[in-house]
């Protein structure tokens, strides 16, 4: 009982000394109304998209996706292109035809907007490696 009391009041004290020393005179006073607000820091760059980035994992992503259409066996491919093992630079020019709206398609003028020349080569390149 009395050991209870003596806790008790120990912890009312130290809860005391809490408020009052955050009332202290100590603590740091808030800015002066007649400082000028800092000026504003450059934004920084927006986060570049994705298919701008030549990064390997994403290279690997972008021609995983034509992949998925352009079939590595000629038998699966259906008529298909078949985009592996053929040369970088033709799949690289015949992709920027499509992208300049220099080629029709059905579908690889959509496809090809917004891969800008690093990406195209570099998911040509790494095409043309695929067996
Ligand atoms: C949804 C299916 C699809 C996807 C995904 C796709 N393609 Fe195509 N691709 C086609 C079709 C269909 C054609 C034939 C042209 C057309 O109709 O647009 C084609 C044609 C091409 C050609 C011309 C090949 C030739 O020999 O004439 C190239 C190069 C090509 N695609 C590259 C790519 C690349 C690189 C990607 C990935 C960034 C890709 N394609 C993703 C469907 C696809």
């Amino acid at each position: 009982m009395r050991r209870t009391t003596v806790i008790s009041v120990a912890v009312a004290v130290i809860a005391l000394a809490g408020t009052a020393a955050a009332q202290s005179p100590t603590a740091a006073p808030p800015a002066p109304a007649a400082t000028p607000a800092p000026a504003p820091a450059a934004a920084p760059p927006p986060p570049k998209p994705p298919a701008t980035e030549t990064t390997p994992a994403n290279i690997r992503l972008i021609a995983g996706n034509c992949l998925v259409c352009h079939s590595e066996s000629a038998s699966a491919a259906g008529g298909m292109p078949i985009l592996a093992g053929q040369d970088a630079k033709v799949i690289a020019a015949a992709f920027r035809e499509f992208r300049d709206g220099k080629r029709h398609g059905t579908i690889m003028p959509r496809i090809s907007k917004g891969y800008d020349d690093g990406v195209v080569d570099a998911v040509s390149a790494y095409l043309s490696k695929t067996k």
